[in-house]
């Protein structure tokens, strides 16, 4: 599946991105929504320039969390009115950046914050739509590090607090409530966790109801939904029917109401790899490591959570098969979390072979690093786009 022929020449350690797998995918979520229903691709996933404007051309929406994300997607081709912005700390110049373009909604997290976009609102004579992120302290069963919906999470406002601050919505001239939004972490793959948010958004509404409050147009559910790192070649597309199916069973929308998606991981995760050279080979008494040009700089998520990315020797592939060995696939940056995989089986491997780092399209290239004075690494596309 990777045309080693492409790669001649090139330097690397580079991303290299199927795009005919991200037109499948996004062809797979945009068969799967109804009417109501509405993806918003997060674009701290990547935002890569050439992923984002295929998204965009898909016709998704963009969920962003910082004004660099949104002028990307702007400049992508997102229209302003599918941009969703969050987080826990908007700077001023990024919500007047939001209110200038008009976009969607601001997905606002504490009162301070809605008094700020009201304020800043007044000043630029508009209006902001915002949804209110709510903490529904529902756990997720991932990596602590990657949880965000419970009460101990630096996210959104307490549901204790929710009539309250939709009244103080009313009271600012310069807001327009439109509904909530809920978050509850990422690489989420049992669908009992988006099914627990959904009962806990039903007795929410349901207490809103009974307060009088009926002016929840949009439900926003956040994104979440994982991949399989272990087989990237068996499972190219998440499950996004289970997962849509999920909050078509149990979530109750109210006639009219709109349902927002914002994934990320899900969509781009398996069409990028990295693609690394092996420098050396290097035993000691107790270990083989496998020395790669490619680091935590290129790609961070093993050293920061742990997380595992099929490795593949893309060389010994066009060599007679031989019997594993096993290795630790290290990178060169000085830090001993520079660790991709410990006790690894790969063929016979030797100085000069490709290596392919899997399922690193989703906070991969985004998140790399100039640490130690390294190149950032380029990308490439399969030239095979429908
Ligand atoms: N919406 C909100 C409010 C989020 O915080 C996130 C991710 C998403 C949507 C998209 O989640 P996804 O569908 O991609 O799971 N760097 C970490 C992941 C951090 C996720 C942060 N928030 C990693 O490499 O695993």
């Amino acid at each position: 599946m990777f045309p080693l022929q492409q790669f001649q020449g090139i330097q690397t350690p580079f991303y290299y991105y199927d795009t005919q797998l991200l037109a499948d995918t996004l062809s797979v979520i945009n068969s799967l929504l109804d009417d109501n229903m509405h993806m918003h691709y997060a674009v701290k996933a990547n935002a890569n320039p050439r992923i984002l404007s295929q998204i965009a051309e898909a016709g998704l929406g963009a969920d962003c969390v910082s004004g660099g994300e949104i002028r990307a997607a702007l400049e992508a081709g997102f229209p302003a009115e599918k941009i969703v912005y969050a987080g826990v700390g908007k700077s001023d110049w990024e919500i007047r950046l939001g209110l200038e373009q008009g976009i969607f909604c601001f997905n606002v997290e504490s009162i301070p914050e809605l008094e700020v976009i009201n304020d800043l609102a007044a000043e630029l004579n508009r209006t902001a739509s915002v949804c209110l992120r709510i903490n529904p302290n529902v756990g997720a069963h991932t990596h602590a590090n990657i949880q965000t919906g419970l009460s101990e999470n630096k996210f959104g406002i307490d549901m204790q607090d929710m009539e309250s601050v939709i009244r103080r919505c009313s009271e600012l001239a310069n807001i327009n409530f439109i509904g909530l939004h809920f978050h509850i972490g990422s690489q989420i793959l049992e669908m009992d966790d988006f099914k627990a948010l959904s009962l806990r958004i039903n007795e929410l509404q349901e207490r809103l109801e009974t307060a009088g409050i009926l002016s929840v147009r949009n439900i926003n559910v956040g994104g979440g939904l994982g991949i399989d790192y272990s087989d990237p070649e068996g499972h190219p597309i998440p499950d996004f029917k289970a997962y849509i199916d999920t909050y078509r069973q149990h979530l109750h929308l109210r006639p009219g109401q709109q349902l927002h998606f914002e994934c990320g991981r899900s969509i781009v995760g398996q069409m990028g790899s990295l693609i690394a050279r092996v420098l050396y080979i290097k035993e000691n008494a107790i270990k083989r490591f496998c020395i790669l040009d490619a680091g935590m700089t290129d790609l961070i998520r093993p050293a920061l959570y742990d997380a595992y990315h099929k490795v593949e020797n893309l060389s010994a592939m066009e060599r007679e098969e031989t019997e594993p060995l096993l290795y630790d696939v290290v990178g060169p940056v000085c830090e001993s979390s520079d660790v991709f995989v410990k006790y690894y089986a790969l063929p016979f491997t030797q100085r000069g072979d490709l290596v392919a780092l899997r399922s690193a399209g989703a906070y991969g290239e985004i998140m790399a690093s100039q640490y130690n004075c390294r190149t950032l690494p380029k990308a490439y596309f399969s030239l095979n786009k429908k």
